[in-house]
Parts: structure tokens; sequence; C-alpha cells
């Protein structure tokens, strides 16, 4: 009896073991879930390397998703005076940046968080600047002014500086 209980002992605990490994997968997803959730509303990042490395070298490679379509076509129609800076690229670079950020805009379809980011704003003005969308400037009413000159901020266009998961399409935190 008791040598057979010790053979079957190995045999018992396995099932017990994927249960084991199968609850702790579950803690992880449910932890990534919240993570999403945590960190609010998500803005598709810029993927495309092109994009990533002409849009993203002097700033965060903005989302797409936070402008509308006019306003990509506007500002990459201007790029030889960029809020001050010469940021042109060549005309075939130009033309695919453009189609990847107009595809992607806010108002492209199948972006409730980028939609949303554009109540009261009327695509016709194609408006240059995210950080002086009325949401926007709502959503950040609460910062006070000593934040946005702190050193390490400088400019409402340093995304990085109050949210850690910019890259990764999150503002939440
Ligand atoms: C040579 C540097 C440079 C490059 C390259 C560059 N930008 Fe900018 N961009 C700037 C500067 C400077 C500002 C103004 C930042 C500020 O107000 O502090 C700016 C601001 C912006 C803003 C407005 C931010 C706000 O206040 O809401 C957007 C959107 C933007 N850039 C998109 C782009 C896109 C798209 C590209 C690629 C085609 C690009 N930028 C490439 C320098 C650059
Ligand atoms: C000085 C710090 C600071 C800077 C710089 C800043 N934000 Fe924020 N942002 C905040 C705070 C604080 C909130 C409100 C509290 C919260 O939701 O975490 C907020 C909220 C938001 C929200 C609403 C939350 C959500 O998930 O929808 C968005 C979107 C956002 N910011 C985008 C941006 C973008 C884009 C930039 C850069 C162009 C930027 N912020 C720059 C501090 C900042």
């Amino acid at each position: 009896m008791t040598s057979s209980y010790r053979v079957g002992y190995p045999i018992i605990t396995s099932p017990y073991r994927m249960l084991a490994i199968a609850a702790l997968a579950v803690t992880f997803t449910a932890v990534l879930l919240e993570r999403a959730w945590a960190g609010g509303h998500f803005y598709p990042p810029v993927t495309d390397p092109l994009v990533r490395e002409e849009c993203g070298s002097c700033h965060l490679a903005f989302s797409p998703s936070m402008l509308p379509a006019a306003s990509w076509q506007r500002m990459m129609r201007g790029l030889s005076n960029h809020f001050g800076d010469d940021a042109s690229v060549d005309a075939q670079i130009a033309s695919r940046i453009t189609r990847i950020l107009v595809d992607n805009a806010a108002d492209a379809g199948g972006r409730p968080y980028g939609e949303k980011l554009l109540r009261g704003v009327t695509g016709a003005s194609a408006p240059l600047r995210i950080t002086e969308l009325p949401k926007w400037v709502r959503e950040h009413r609460k910062v006070p002014q000593w934040e946005w000159t702190h050193k390490d901020v400088r400019t409402k266009a340093n995304c990085l500086a109050c949210h850690a998961g910019a890259e990764r399409g999150y503002y939440g935190d």
C-alpha cells in the first residue's frame, strides 16, 4: 500500500502542477489586461520604421491617431518650416509618410480615442498642434504652470516627460 502510494504520488501531483501553471497564466493575463486598462485610452503608436526615423528624431513620433487627416496633409506640405525647424524630406519619402499618417489619422475610422480627442475640432481647420486641441487642453487643465516650465519638461510637446507609456500609446500614467 505504502509503496504504491509513493509510486502514485508524482502522478497525482502533476495535474496540480499543471493547475498551478494555468493559474499563473491566468493571473499574468489579468495583470496585463489590468495594466492596459489602467493605462487609459490607447492611441496606436507609430510602428513604421521610416516614420519613426523621420518624425521621431526631434520629438516623440506622435500617434497619427491624434490629429485628423487634413492636419497631417497640411503639416507634410509645410515641413520646410515646421514650427520654426526645417524638417523637410525628399518628395518620395514625404508622400510615403503622408500616406501612413493619413491612413491612421484620428478620423480614418476605427480610432475611438482619436475621434474623441477631435471633439470640437472641424476637420477643415486642420490644426497642427495636438497640444491645442480643445480636449487635450481640457485633459491638462490641472497641470500647474511650473510643471510645463520644469527643466525636465520645457514644452507641452514633450509627452514622454509625463507619460512613460507614450511610446506604447498609453497616456494614463
Ligand atoms: C528637425 C526636427 C523635427 C523633425 C524632424 C520633426 N519635427 Fe515635429 N516638431 C519639431 C518642433 C521643434 C516642434 C515644436 C515643439 C514644441 O512646441 O515644443 C514640433 C512639433 C510637432 C507637432 C506638434 C506638437 C504639439 O504641440 O502638439 C507635430 C504633430 C509634429 N511635430 C509632427 C511631426 C511629424 C509628423 C514629423 C515627420 C514628418 C516631424 N514632426 C518631424 C521638430 C521636428
Ligand atoms: C507636464 C506633464 C504632461 C505633459 C508634458 C503631457 N501630459 Fe498628457 N496628461 C498629464 C496629466 C497630469 C494628465 C491627466 C491625468 C491622467 O489622466 O493621468 C494627462 C492626460 C492626458 C491624456 C488623457 C488620458 C487618456 O488616457 O486619454 C492624454 C490623451 C494625454 N495626456 C496626451 C498627452 C500628449 C499627446 C502629450 C504630448 C503632446 C502630453 N499628454 C503631454 C500630464 C502631461
